[in-house]
């Protein structure tokens, strides 16, 4: 019954998100008639709605007072700069009425998202329209800044001295490897069109005069020749022909010794485990033509076929996992 009823709880939590509940409480507490007003709910559903959330765990309530728990006012505060709603604002917004189409894509194949009705493929569409870009962009950094953050600590950087991002969205990454490793000078490699989006960001960090933009496309180009190359959540938006031609442009691109690190919610080997790296995996049937999430091991046979000569796969954080390969 939790699974099956779960988008009850999901919804709640989105809608709640989208009326920036947790950033007004991180204001100040609140108590039931002034979070109605301030928000504007109905006197039907205010008190269920905030008292849903305190038995969700979401919200605490002390005599009549709602405020947030240590976690909702860390990680839902759009003020701070560990916000990471972004992708649960995108999940409201896109994936929530996309998913109601998985049956179908189970029997087609076929994408539900906005591409549905013959539009162009993801990207192009998600990117024609400049506030779902900067949705989309500002989502994968609330999805990958903690991997990030353990990244540009994890790996053995003193080894090296350059790296590039591959498709770096808001380039979160780059700025955290940059920030925590002094001696790196960075690249963000991305569409055109991200540029604006990727200097914004970049311009608040103390890094900003080691990291730079490079615009471009992967399929009509090389990548950045750099010492290390990322590529985060990049390889499960393509079919396996795309992933093994990605990796081997990487492995174009390095110097002998340089490493690839790939990072994705890596299903587990025997493909029981990481839920969510299973469940990204039919997210990406909803999302795209021909992508999916695959195994660790299976990122280190295609990293072997392309010329690797080793590779090892080390937990990030959550669900994340990177694999590393080295030429
Ligand atoms: C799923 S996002 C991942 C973003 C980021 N690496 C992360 O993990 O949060 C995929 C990224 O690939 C970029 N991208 C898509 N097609 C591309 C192409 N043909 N060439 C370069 N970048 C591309 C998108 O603009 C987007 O930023």
């Amino acid at each position: 019954m939790q699974i099956g009823l779960g988008f009850w709880a999901s919804k709640t939590l989105l809608s709640a998100i989208e009326l920036e509940l947790f950033t007004e409480l991180a204001k100040h507490p609140e108590n039931l008639d002034a979070i109605q007003g301030r928000l504007g709910l109905h006197e039907r559903s205010a008190r269920d709605f905030l008292d849903a959330l305190v038995a969700l765990g979401m919200l605490e309530r002390k005599d009549g007072t709602y405020q947030n728990t240590p976690s909702t006012d860390l990680f839902l505060d759009k003020a701070k700069p560990s916000y990471i709603g972004g992708i649960l604002e995108m999940a409201n917004h896109r994936l929530y009425p996309f998913w109601g189409g998985l049956t179908e894509a189970l029997r087609t194949g076929k994408p539900q998202n906005e591409t549905r009705h013959g539009q162009e493929p993801i990207f192009e569409t998600l990117y024609a329209d400049p506030a779902r870009l900067r949705e989309f962009l500002s989502a994968m950094t609330g999805v990958s800044h903690g991997g990030n953050m353990k990244i540009a600590r994890a790996f053995p950087w003193a080894d090296y001295s350059t790296f590039a991002d591959i498709g770096t969205a808001q380039g979160d990454l780059v700025v955290q490897i940059a920030e925590a490793n002094p001696h790196l000078t960075g690249i963000g490699f991305d569409l055109p069109v991200v540029e604006p989006i990727f200097e914004e960001y970049a311009a608040r960090s103390s890094a900003a005069d080691r990291i730079r933009f490079e615009g471009g496309d992967f399929f009509e180009r090389g990548l950045p020749k750099a010492d290390v190359l990322l590529m985060g959540h990049i390889l499960h938006d393509w079919g396996l022909t795309d992933k093994r031609m990605l990796i081997t442009k990487a492995y174009d691109a390095l110097p002998e010794g340089g490493a690839l690190i790939v990072y994705e919610a890596l299903i587990d080997d025997d493909r029981r485990a990481n839920a969510f790296g299973l469940l990204m995996s039919l997210n990406m049937l909803i999302e795209t033509d021909s992508g999916f999430d695959y195994t660790g091991a299976d990122c280190q046979g295609w990293m072997a076929d392309a010329g690797f000569r080793e590779s090892r796969v080390e937990h990030l954080i959550g669900p994340d996992s990177m694999v590393i390969g080295i030429k």
